[in-house]
């Protein structure tokens, strides 16, 4: 783990309202891993903002620069929309567990929902790196609201999406999509990431067909580091810490829905979750 002063060396506004910033830090850049999250102060004025925002490492440049994705839903997230080329922000990362697989991994399903290609699309990355073939499936509930598909599309070696509206891709949930394809993809492994219903549904389906599967769980996080004991999520092996057990858990480890923790840890995206108060 590293804090640094990390300069923004691009900003771009990719769909409306959705930003990807590359910030250079070779230290977090040389050491992340797919899965794991920074956490940043989002403002060049560092006393605007007391508490850090979590953000999935979306992509590196190795040994130079790592990427962030997020999506303008509050003050924070807003006030980091605005920076500009050059402006230092501070950054605190790697962060959390990162996603895993065997070596002699043959095939793997990558699963987002919405924003949820943030960290997935690190994953590809490393996984095309590493020969080891995968479909993705992105879901969204329009066209334009649908994220990196034409990145998953040049990596993967089939890449699906679902829009809700119908307007690209298969008409419906990226879950109904992945219930009516998974018996003919038979990955060994599905890797997803979006907001919490979305995992439970996907993590029942993996379930149901033998299959493993890991998941990016969302929650509100004020330390990062396991200090202020904030971003419980309920498993099978007891309380676990979002920020320093997870982000990335077994799905079969989740005590889906079964307390009001567990449903505050998992409701929504960790880009929104984490926008707490206006004034904080
Ligand atoms: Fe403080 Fe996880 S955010 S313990």
């Amino acid at each position: 783990m590293f804090q640094a002063k990390a300069d923004v060396i691009s900003k771009k506004e990719i769909s409306p309202g959705v930003f990807s910033i590359t910030l250079i830090s070779p230290e977090i850049s040389r050491n992340a891993k797919p899965g794991q999250f920074v956490h940043v102060l989002c403002g060049v004025q560092n006393d605007k903002f007391l508490l850090r925002r979590p953000f999935s490492i979306h992509r590196v440049v190795p040994g130079r620069a790592f990427e962030i994705l997020f999506q303008v839903v509050g003050s924070g997230t807003k006030e980091l929309s605005k920076v500009k080329i050059h402006d230092a922000l501070d950054v605190i990362g790697p962060l959390g567990t990162s996603f895993t697989y065997s070596p002699d991994i043959k095939s793997a399903l990558l699963l987002a929902g919405g924003l949820g290609v943030a960290p997935l699309l690190f994953l590809a990355e490393e996984l095309t790196e590493n020969h080891v073939m995968f479909y993705a499936m992105l879901g969204a509930q329009t066209k334009t609201k649908l994220l990196r598909y034409i990145d998953f599309k040049r990596l993967a070696k089939k890449t699906f999406a679902a829009t809700e509206d119908g307007s690209f891709g298969h008409e419906g949930t990226v879950v109904a999509l992945l219930n009516r394809t998974v018996h003919r993809l038979r990955p060994q492994v599905i890797y997803a990431v979006g907001p919490g219903k979305m995992l439970q549904k996907v993590a029942e389906t993996a379930d149901d067909f033998g299959i493993d599967c890991q998941v990016s769980i969302e929650a509100k996080m004020a330390c990062g580091v396991g200090a202020c004991l904030g971003c419980t999520c309920l498993t099978r092996q007891g309380f676990k810490l979002t920020c320093k057990d997870g982000p990335i858990f077994n799905a079969r480890d989740i005590m889906w829905g079964e307390s009001e923790v567990e449903q505050l840890s998992l409701d929504g995206y960790k880009y929104e979750a984490a926008e707490i108060t206006d004034s904080d």
